[in-house]
């Protein structure tokens, strides 16, 4: 047994859900309709036809599935709150029906020791807003902030740590240029402001946040971020990977941590935005100061420009023809980028075709400390889907999970040693859920759900994170 790596006082261990894909209980006590709603029933646009209506009926069974992380001695829960809960018109006096699921589940976590950790929007925009226009449209940020201080006002002094956002790359990009996403829009000019109006929101909610929340309080956003490396050494491949990390990560890395959008890409942007997305003073209040950065760590981007042997080879061309092709196959890079993925050959790749890279979770938290500066960090999400199953004696052993997660806490051991500040560490789920346009194909839990008759059966990985918060370290050899 190799020797154990301690991890730091206090540290979080815990997972993470968001409501749309663990909640269901879509029409119960007052809840809107969100453009998740509209999405999943628009035929073609999520894999099998699946829906968030039932989900893992969490809405119902959050105390049993909070008895479960109690049990494994997680001391953290990471959740989202549905806005249209809260606001099912997307403005307006709170629905306290809405709030009260919120405020039974926080009471719960605390009666167990877990601390909660809210995340005020992960994806499910009431639809009245999105039939106004949505994240493209700027009033949406005066909503939002209304919203946030409604939630504050509810939660403020049961829950001690925020997130604004959940990856609003993910919101912007998907949503507006890909389309893969709710609301399905395919137009970058729509991306780019509704991006520019989800940091606006994050800045004005952090500040708004600030002063309804306890001092204590603290406040963070969470981004999606991968490094992004060169598939060969040539200048043009590098060029190309330099583009791919301000269009990932630098576009709101920028202008939340140091007041500015990425030279490298905002003239083009801005070009296909039609100039003005933004007013002066607005990046000022998109810089707000944040007690912590959320981080979401998958896996590597590698990249060549479009115009390079890398990218026009026929084994990467094929390997990323068959990687578009799985259901949970990602479009192309946009053209503007001129650049494309290099899928990187002879790795092992989860159900979701992402390449298993732990030690670029390593690399990632120290380039974000060196390039961006030193602050608390949490890893929000970070896990892996593969094709799980209840074996004949009725559980689910899951030991390409156990494998994964325990190469990636020993990255992440690795950048405390090397000085980042890590201060938890959220597994990707809690439970199998609705994994967004791939439906219920992608099993990501800790737990094995029975989407039909709701049971619940812990896999062997959470036993091992159990093992892990426990002792508060991680061996670096399988004991
Ligand atoms: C992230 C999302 C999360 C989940 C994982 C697999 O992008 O934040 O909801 O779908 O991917």
């Amino acid at each position: 047994m190799g020797e154990p790596l301690r991890f730091p006082e206090a540290f979080l261990w815990g997972t993470a859900t968001a409501s749309y894909q663990v909640e269901g209980a879509v029409s119960e006590d007052g809840r809107g309709a969100s453009i998740w709603d509209t999405f999943t029933h628009t035929p073609g646009k999520v894999f099998h036809g699946d829906d968030g209506d039932v989900a893992c009926d969490h809405y119902h069974r959050y105390a049993g599935d909070i008895d479960i992380m109690g049990d494994l001695g997680l001391n953290a829960y990471r959740f989202s709150v549905a806005w249209p809960r809260v606001q099912p018109e997307g403005r307006g006096a709170a629905n306290e029906a809405g709030l009260d699921f919120y405020r039974r589940l926080v009471g719960k976590l605390h009666e167990r020791g877990i601390e909660p950790v809210a995340t005020l929007y992960h994806w499910d925009l009431p639809q009245a807003l999105q039939d106004e226009g949505g994240w493209a449209n700027r009033a949406t940020v005066d909503r939002f902030v209304e919203y946030a201080e409604l939630v504050a006002g509810a939660l403020g002094g049961q829950v001690g740590m925020w997130i604004t956002l959940n990856e609003p790359w993910v919101s912007a990009f998907v949503g507006h240029e890909s389309g893969q996403h709710a609301p399905g829009v395919t137009d970058t000019a729509t991306a780019v402001s509704a991006a520019h109006h989800l940091l606006l929101a994050h800045g004005r909610a952090v500040r708004a946040l600030r002063s309804s929340l306890p001092v204590s309080s603290q406040v963070g956003v969470t981004l999606n971020l991968s490094p992004v490396h060169a598939a060969t050494p040539t200048e043009e491949d590098a060029e190309a990977a330099e583009r791919v990390n301000a269009y990932l990560n630098g576009w709101f890395l920028g202008p939340t941590l140091r007041g500015k959008y990425p030279e490298l890409l905002y003239d083009r942007l801005a070009e296909m935005a039609g100039g003005d997305f933004g007013r002066p003073g607005d990046l000022e209040e998109i810089h707000a100061e944040i007690d912590f950065l959320g981080v979401n760590y998958y896996t590597v981007r590698n990249v060549a420009s479009s115009k390079s042997g890398a990218a026009t080879g026929r084994a990467g061309a094929a390997l990323r023809e068959e990687l578009a092709a799985t259901p949970a196959g990602r479009r192309p890079l946009p053209a503007y980028l001129e650049a494309v993925d290099v899928p990187l050959s002879g790795v092992e790749r989860t159900t979701k075709g992402w390449a298993v890279q732990p030690d670029g979770l390593r690399e990632l938290l120290v380039w974000l400390r060196d390039e961006y500066g030193k602050r608390p960090v949490y890893v929000t999400e970070n896990g892996a889907a593969f094709a799980d199953y209840v074996d004949p004696s009725g559980r689910v052993k899951d030991p390409e999970r156990v494998e994964f997660l325990r190469n990636h806490f020993i990255m992440a051991h690795r950048a405390i040693s090397e000085g980042v500040d890590l201060r938890g560490y959220f597994v990707w789920s809690l439970l199998d859920n609705f994994e967004w346009a791939d439906g219920y194909s992608q099993r990501f839990g800790l737990v094995y759900v029975d989407y039909k008759s709701q049971e619940r059966i812990p896999k062997s990985s959470a036993a091992f994170l159990s093992d892990v918060a426990r002792s508060n370290a991680v061996c670096a050899n399988a004991g």
